[in-house]
C-alpha cells in the first residue's frame, strides 16, 4: 500500500529540491518524485529519504538515537531547549520555517515549534532512527534524511531559522538556504560540559579548547554574531540517566554498558555547560 504523504511533509514540498537535478518534487505513489524521474521515498514512520544510492560520512546509529530519546525525555536538557528556544522566538516571525540540521530525534526542532504557534519544522540527519523519532516529535514537524556536508535539498532563503544543536555544520550552505532576515542558532559545549563524566569514563570524547576558535573561523565569512547566552547548570543523574547519556555519544560504541555500571565510575552529578549563540547573515 502506498504510504500517504504525512501532512507535516506537505508545506515543504515547494522548498524541497531533487538532490540530483535541483528541481521541485512532488508527490507520486508514497513516494516523492521530480519531473526527470528521480524517486525518493517516503517511509513508512514519515521521514523521506531524499540520501540515497550513498553512504552518509558520519551519523547516530539506532542504539546512540534510542539512548539521546531515552535521555532527553527525562527532561536533563529542558534548559538547554528553552535557551535554543528564546533564541529562535526572538528572531523568528510565527509563520516562518525553521530548519534542523543535524536534527537527532527532533527534541529542539519540537520546543522551538512550541514557541512559534504558525511556523512549520525540517529536520535533516543522516540517522534514520532519529528520523523516525523527529517526524514524531511535533505535528508541524517534518523530516529527510540528508548528509549536511552535501548541498542540502533545499530552495534558496527558504528558512527564518537554521538550528545547529551539538551537530556537524556546513556554513555557506546554512547562509544560502536563510532568508537575509534570518538567524542560524549554534548550540556547542563548553570545557566544562560533563567534565565529570569526562573525568571519569576514559573513552568519553574530550573537547577540543580550539573548537570555539575554529566555529567562529569557519562561520565569519557567512554569518556575525547577534547575542550568546551561556546555559550552564548542575543536575543530577540516575545510574540509567547517566548510561544514556554516555550511550548518546560516539564513545560508546567503545564502552560495555555492563563494566561502566558495575565499576562505580559513573557520576550521580554534572555540569551542563554550553553556549547558545544566534548568528545573522552577512
Ligand atoms: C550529538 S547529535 C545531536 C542531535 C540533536 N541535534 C540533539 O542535540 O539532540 C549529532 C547528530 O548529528 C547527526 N549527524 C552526524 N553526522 C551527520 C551528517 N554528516 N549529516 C547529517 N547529520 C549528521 C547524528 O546522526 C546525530 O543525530
Ligand atoms: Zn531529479
Amino acid at each position: 500500500m502506498p504510504v500517504p504523504l504525512s501532512p507535516a511533509l506537505e508545506p515543504f514540498l515547494d522548498l524541497l529540491r531533487c538532490p540530483t537535478c535541483r528541481t521541485n518534487l512532488h508527490p507520486d505513489h508514497g513516494a516523492l518524485r521530480c519531473p526527470a524521474g528521480h524517486t525518493f521515498d517516503i517511509a513508512r514512520h514519515g521521514y523521506v529519504s531524499l540520501l540515497t544510492g550513498t553512504r552518509a560520512t558520519s551519523g547516530d546509529d539506532a542504539a546512540m538515537a534510542r539512548a539521546r530519546d531515552r535521555f532527553l525525555s527525562t527532561g536533563r536538557y529542558r534548559p538547554i531547549r528553552q535557551a535554543v528556544a528564546r533564541s529562535a522566538a526572538d528572531a523568528g516571525p510565527e509563520q516562518g520555517t525553521v530548519l534542523d540540521v543535524g536534527c537527532g530525534t527532533g527534541y529542539y526542532l519540537a520546543g522551538v515549534l512550541d514557541q512559534l504557534p504558525g511556523a512549520r519544522g525540517l529536520g535533516l540527519d543522516t540517522s534514520v532512527r532519529a528520523l523516525r523519532s523527529t517526524a514524531r516529535a511535533h505535528e508541524r514537524a517534518a523530516a529527510a534524511t540528508w548528509d549536511v556536508f552535501r548541498p542540502f535539498p533545499l530552495a534558496d532563503r527558504m528558512a527564518d531559522i537554521v538550528l545547529d544543536v551539538f551537530a556537524p555544520r556546513n556554513p555557506s550552505e546554512f547562509h544560502r538556504v536563510l532568508r537575509p532576515t534570518g538567524r542560524l542558532v549554534v548550540v556547542r559545549p563548553t570545557g566544562r560540559h560533563l567534565a565529570e563524566l569526562r573525568g571519569q569514563v576514559p573513552a568519553v570524547v574530550t573537547i577540543d579548547p580550539a573548537k570555539e576558535q575554529r566555529l567562529s573561523r569557519a562561520l565569519a565569512p557567512f554569518f556575525e554574531t547577534s547575542g550568546t547566552e551561556l546555559v550552564e547548570y548542575a543536575t543530577s543523574l540516575t545510574r540509567t540517566e547517566a548510561l544514556d547519556l554516555v550511550g548518546m555519544t560516539p564513545s560508546a560504541r567503545h564502552l560495555n554498558r555492563a563494566h561502566l555500571a558495575e565499576d562505580g565510575l559513573l557520576p550521580g552529578q554534572v555540569t551542563v555547560s554550553v553556549l547558545v549563540t544566534a548568528y545573522r547573515p552577512r
